[in-house]
């Protein structure tokens, strides 16, 4: 039978950086004794009165369909918060609710990229983006995050990227797979970029709490930006949320109008349950959180360390998120070879970043998503591959 082109352009490598994690997850159910660092998906519960809510909801039979954009004091909370974070003026009526971050990504490039454009990600990138950008047809032009800047993102290398059939600006700070944040500078220097060659810049913010040594910077609030920026958002990593698919996008303009037909004929609304206990996760304060950021803040500062005194591999700290980039060009191994051969010899599964773009190759990425313990497990075992590499 035949398909249509779709089916490849949402078929390319980042699809397949996910083999080892699938494999590692295969050994974990034949008993092996396997560490799961190849997910980012936080180790915490949901803070239990958001879960009390959802239960909450079920009982009173809120199990129907709902509005397509997301109940009217769920989408008020996102913009107060989005006011919060980036002083900018909006109201509900500028939010959609989707099914998590990932279908706000794919939703707004939809609308916004097609074939003949062209949309800048900086690059080594979230897995997902190649498929979200060939899904709209456009063609996706990395720029490189290089390791000499911290993997900070240069406005000049996005300069040099930018020609006519530029459309979108894809970014995402503080970053998956490298942990950097942006700078105001940085930032500035994109938002300048954007304004002079008139881009949309979609924002994908959904680490934006798990910062560790400066505040986060949404481009939202910036002068001239607030009506070309598109932030996307979910409560997958603030709140330790990933399988309840919770996110949403505040669009500019008329662009909420089309998310709306978007979510009506890909989505048809979010959960009414999901979305009540939603509004509790953003209507309080949750001490679990900031116990949660601290975690990560104490075992990127340990894995770091640790990483740093084995032989062969370095990482940078990474300043906000919950990963952390092994360099390990001088193991001898490409990273997709050292990648197999950890998981097999010493059953720790880590992502290849081969598959995340050029910048990514030679680089494992660590989730921090396992306790101190497991994690002071892990390094034990790559040390010891490590050694035994040496022999
Ligand atoms: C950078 C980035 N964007 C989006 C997502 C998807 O998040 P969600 O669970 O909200 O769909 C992830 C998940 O890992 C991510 O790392």
């Amino acid at each position: 039978m035949r398909y249509a082109q779709f089916v490849e352009r949402v078929a390319g490598e980042g699809s397949r950086a996910w083999d080892i994690h699938y494999r590692a997850r295969e050994l974990a159910t034949q008993g092996r004794d396997i560490i799961v660092l190849s997910v980012g998906d936080p180790d915490f519960d949901t803070p239990p009165a958001i879960v009390e809510a959802a239960y909450d909801s079920l009982k009173r039979g809120r199990t129907h369909y709902t509005s397509m954009v997301g109940i009217e004091p769920l989408r008020e909370a996102i913009a107060e918060r989005h006011r919060r974070i980036t002083g900018r003026r909006v109201d509900a009526g500028a939010v959609v609710v989707m099914a998590g971050a990932q279908c706000g990504l794919f939703a707004s490039m939809m609308c916004l990229a097609q074939p003949g454009d062209e949309v800048i990600v900086p690059e080594p990138m979230y897995v997902t983006y190649e498929a979200v950008v060939g899904a709209s047809g456009a063609r996706l032009v990395q720029v490189p995050l290089r390791c000499e800047r911290g993997f900070h993102i240069d406005p000049d290398d996005v300069a040099a990227a930018i020609t006519p059939r530029t459309r979108v600006i894809l970014m995402n700070f503080p970053h998956n797979p490298t942990g950097a944040m942006i700078t105001a500078d940085e930032l500035e220097g994109v938002a300048a970029l954007c304004r002079r060659h008139d881009l949309w810049l979609i924002s994908d913010e959904v680490y934006a709490t798990l910062t560790y040594d400066g505040p986060h910077r949404s481009p939202a609030g910036l002068p001239g930006m607030g009506d070309r920026t598109v932030v996307v958002d979910s409560l997958s990593k603030s709140h330790a949320m990933t399988g309840w698919r919770l996110g949403w996008v505040v669009a500019p303009g008329e662009l909420s109008y089309h998310l709306a037909n978007v979510t009506q004929c890909l989505l048809y609304g979010c959960p009414p349950f999901v979305q009540d206990a939603a509004l509790v996760a953003l209507s309080r304060e949750f001490e679990e959180l900031e116990a949660m950021r601290a975690e990560f803040r104490r075992r990127r500062d340990r894995v770091a360390e640790r990483v740093n005194r084995m032989p062969r591999v370095r990482c940078l700290t990474p300043e906000g998120s919950m990963f952390l980039m092994i360099d390990v060009r001088d193991s001898g191994l490409g990273s997709i070879e050292f990648a197999d051969r950890l998981l097999d010899a010493e059953g720790v599964a880590v992502l290849p970043c081969d598959g995340f773009g050029p910048s990514g190759v030679g680089y494992l990425r660590l989730s921090l998503s396992a306790s101190l313990d497991v994690l002071e497990d892990a390094c034990d075992r790559i040390e010891r591959f490590l050694g035994g590499l040496n022999r």
